[in-house]
């Protein structure tokens, strides 16, 4: 009786796990192909023994990012939080709220497996590591539905200005020439797509990395708002909301295409399409082939909890392990934190990109040369220009303005 009773115990003990840690992850990611990729991450830390409480934010970065910021600086922080590594948690950080994950960090080999090094970069203040980077984004991409232009018996575009050129025909079939949602970081990241398409990359670097505010106020700059006006004339008629629903309209072939960054890959995944047979992705609009290299990262804030501490450390080992890395960019249309993994699974869009990495064709993200605050004032700024009748030069001279607040 004794041994039994002992042997149902002993059964228990081992067939029970330990008690999984709960971590509430807080994200912005709700779209089709968003949500399949950041089920990979929940999936494999639910594996490895914890739990990952899911507290996906919609509405996209701009509604999320302070909801999360309060709930962290008001007392009732989560378990980790997607930010886009660079400033948005720099405050955060300097105020002492967020884990230092720097031991995570050297134990892993971070340093030397992180590529480019600039995504580690931003997340070191001080010499130590406050976020895991889960992917390198790059928003300067142009998506087309083949469909609409083999059904009116032109080439598909090749790049930026061919796409403009051929939006006539593409109007007079009904159809709109480029797809646009409402939210204000859309029309923002359009713009920033084309500053390194038109101005080139020489004239990117002396404005957002040196803050030569000659060169943003002159020619190649003034180009790009004059792309950014045919741009606007091009998406009128688009009325939606979500960077997704606009996907959708190239998707179902009411649109010709969208400036968006690579996570719409996600989303004709999901819908099944084909890279290079039922649509096409233009890095660089087809016109000056780098991305840049922000992306995701998890943040932890601090718990003052060491069960919940230790799971957070795990957590971050586990976004960064080759396995994850795969399986969660696959789904994502990302490009890995690391190149020492295989991705031969990749498609045609993310190829592209896995190549242009590879030759070092890469400049920081908006979010690593700019504040929050002039990033704010330019996506208010791109809101106004894209929805009224605002002249290129007015917008470019505020837009020089703006830059100059955040020297
Ligand atoms: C970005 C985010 C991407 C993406 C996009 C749209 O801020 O970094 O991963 O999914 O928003 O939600």
């Amino acid at each position: 009786m004794k041994l039994s009773r002992m042997t149902a115990l002993l059964a228990m003990t081992v067939a029970m796990p330990a008690m999984a840690t709960e971590l509430e992850v807080t994200h912005w990611w709700t779209s089709g192909g968003e949500a399949a990729a950041v089920a990979e991450l929940a999936k494999a830390f639910d594996a490895s023994g914890d739990k990952w409480i899911d507290g996906a934010i919609a509405g996209g970065g701009g509604t999320a990012r302070p909801i999360m910021i309060s709930r962290i600086t008001g007392g009732d922080p989560m378990g980790a939080t997607q930010f886009n590594h660079g400033q948005q948690a720099l405050e955060l950080v300097e105020a002492g709220l967020m884990l230092d994950l720097t031991d995570v960090a050297e134990a892993n080999n971070w340093k030397e497996i992180v590529y480019p090094p600039s995504l580690l970069d931003a997340c070191t203040v001080d010499g130590k590591i406050y976020c895991a980077p889960v992917n390198i984004h790059s928003p300067e991409w142009l998506w087309l539905n083949n469909k609409i232009y083999e059904d009116l018996g032109i080439p598909v575009p090749t790049n930026w200005n061919e796409f403009v050129a051929t939006a006539p025909k593409v109007r007079e079939a009904g159809k709109i020439p480029l797809a646009l949602g409402n939210q204000p970081w859309q029309s923002n990241l359009a713009f920033g797509a084309m500053q390194i398409a038109v101005a080139g990359l020489d004239a990117w670097k002396a404005v957002n990395v040196d803050k030569n505010m000659d060169v943003a106020a002159g020619p190649e700059y003034a180009a790009v708002f004059q792309a950014a006006a045919d741009a606007r004339e091009l998406a009128r008629g688009s009325n939606v909301q979500d960077w997704n629903q606009a996907t959708a309209m190239v998707i179902n072939g009411d649109a010709a295409g969208q400036i968006m960054g690579d996570w719409a890959q996600g989303e004709f995944q999901v819908a099944e399409k084909v890279a290079g047979k039922d649509y096409t992705c233009l890095p660089g609009l087809g016109l000056n082939q780098y991305i840049s290299t922000g992306g995701d990262a998890f943040y932890f804030p601090k718990l003052d909890d060491p069960e919940k501490e230790a799971a957070q450390k795990r957590l971050a080992a586990l976004l960064v392990s080759p396995e994850v890395q795969v399986a969660f960019n696959l789904k994502k249309g990302s490009l890995p934190i690391r190149g020492d993994i295989d991705m031969a699974a990749a498609n045609d869009c993310m190829k592209k990109g896995l190549e242009i990495l590879a030759g070092g064709n890469i400049v920081p993200s908006g979010d690593m040369v700019w504040s929050p605050d002039v990033q704010k004032l330019n996506e208010d700024l791109m809101v106004e220009f894209w929805k009224s009748d605002m002249s290129p030069e007015d917008a470019h001279a505020k837009w020089v303005e703006n830059l100059k607040s955040g020297l």
